[in-house]
């Protein structure tokens, strides 16, 4: 079977979020199993671009309304993410240093999606299953469906997988004109609430719909941004699939970009080491239980009421504990995370930023990974966490609830909470601090998460079985 995904995001030619590291790490996977999956996104003015060769795939031309533009595919010459990686350029448009945040998003996109179908209809091979991910190949459905121009494209089947349903893609419908051109009978299919919504027209017109957990895919169906009733709607067609991690990429015994190496045999030396590092580095405290926060600081992961409640909890606990929170992301939490800093010196730090190296130095260090998200599709910093043997406290939310369990229930490796509030936080704070102070028991609870099983190899024959159900 042949698979084409379409991303706006895919590791390490870009990444804004967890979509990035799911898109770069699927379809290497899907070919183990023995199928050809390939990618398309938008070619970025990213590093990996410049760093790579590149060839010359296709050069096509298309028009957004009044706009006539060219457009080239290229692909990375040796497949060294370990499948075909396209980029669609188009000048002016897509080659910009970031990924999202451009006055004119909803026309870069939709000019992506215009061209990435613009070229498979002129494709000599074309795929089975084309998989869309995220708004910003929402369309693409809907245009292989109903647009003129692309009749040839109709009868390929489509899977649409929601990362993130709190973005909807959505446009006015003067935007419309951006489209090929449609059947005007099949506006109701565009339309959500007077608007063009992306998400909601790739929920119409997918052939299957997933996201990334189970519980998530049950809780859109009450909390997804004024798409609910349409979930309730389509669930015959919804599923929900865990996320894998790349335990090739995330392996703390090979991981280059951790100090000290460790595995499940080692991991009492290899964590010690590391987190010596880590607390020289950042001025913290050796002796006490560390967690980290590491996310974008936006009100999605509930990084707003962590000022607060780190304050309480180092109050409270007499400062028990020492946190690490690197992100960025609302100025607000910015400033208030800095400022902590000149209140506690010695057992918090903050990195406003975020780099994989940074990244992956806290979890090999951290001893324990904080996640009070509000919403949480799937949450792949968990499970790195596990595979880096840091105890996950996380809010009992969408794919948070799906991968770990409390240590008060049986075979529990976590702390789970209830509500994102600064309470819950601080009390779950305090449960971590007693866990730390009985180190048999933590080091037993190490082990367990260490060895828990996330990788992609148990995922990629659920996608497989649902492929072959449409
Ligand atoms: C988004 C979600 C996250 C999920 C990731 C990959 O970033 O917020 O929960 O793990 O996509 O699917």
């Amino acid at each position: 079977m042949v698979i084409l995904h379409i991303s706006a995001e895919c590791y390490p030619m870009a990444k804004a979020g967890g979509l990035g590291d799911v898109v770069g790490a699927l379809p290497k996977y899907q070919k183990k199993l023995g199928d050809e999956s390939m990618v398309v996104m938008p070619m970025y003015a990213t590093p990996f671009l410049q760093k790579n060769e590149w060839e010359v795939i296709y050069k096509g031309n298309t028009n957004l309304a009044d706009w006539f533009f060219d457009y080239t595919i290229i692909k990375e010459k040796t497949d060294q993410l370990g499948f075909s990686l396209f980029l669609v350029d188009i000048h002016g448009l897509l080659d910009r240093p970031k990924v999202y945040g451009y006055q004119d998003d909803t026309e870069r996109f939709v000019g992506f999606q215009v061209a990435v179908v613009n070229w498979l209809s002129h494709w000599t091979t074309q795929p089975d299953r084309v998989h869309c991910h995220d708004h910003q190949a929402g369309l693409i459905p809907f245009m292989m469906k109903y647009c003129y121009d692309y009749d040839v494209l109709k009868n390929i089947k489509t899977v649409f997988t929601i990362h993130n349903a709190q973005y909807h893609g959505a446009m006015g419908w003067d935007k419309s004109l951006l489209l090929p051109r449609w059947d005007t009978w099949k506006h109701g299919l565009l339309e959500w609430n007077q608007s063009i919504n992306s998400l909601a027209t790739a929920v119409k017109c997918a052939d299957k719909v997933t996201t990334v957990s189970q519980t998530y895919m049950h809780q859109l169906r009450f909390q997804s941004a004024g798409l609910e009733s349409l979930f309730e709607y389509e669930q015959g067609k919804c599923v929900g699939i865990l996320n894998g991690i790349d335990n090739e990429v995330w392996n703390p015994a090979t991981d280059p970009m951790v100090p000290f190496h460790y595995s499940i045999e080692n991991f009492k030396e290899g964590k010690r080491k590391n987190k010596q590092v880590l607390c020289a580095k950042y001025h913290l405290d050796m002796d006490k239980p560390l967690i980290v926060f590491i996310g974008r600081l936006v009100g999605e992961k509930a990084a707003d009421i962590l000022p607060g409640a780190i304050q309480h909890a180092l109050d409270k606990t007499n400062c028990g504990a020492n946190f690490l929170v690197i992100g960025a992301g609302d100025t607000a939490t910015e400033s208030a995370l800095n400022y902590l800093t000149e209140l506690y010196p010695g057992v918090y730090n903050t990195y406003i930023g975020y780099d994989e190296k940074t990244g992956h130095e806290a979890y090999a260090g951290a001893d324990f990974l904080l996640m009070p998200s509000r919403v949480e599709p799937c949450g792949l910093n968990q499970m790195y966490s596990l595979r880096y043997g840091t105890i996950p406290i996380v809010r009992d939310t969408g794919g948070l609830r799906d991968t770990v369990t409390d240590i008060g229930d049986a075979g529990g490796f976590g702390i789970r909470f209830l509500h994102a509030s600064e309470e819950d936080i601080v009390y779950s704070v305090e449960r971590a601090i007693r866990l730390y102070q009985d180190m048999e028991k933590m080091e037993s609870i190490i082990h367990t998460c260490m060895s828990i099983d996330h990788s992609w190899e148990s995922v990629v024959s659920q996608y497989k079985n649902l492929y072959e159900s449409i």
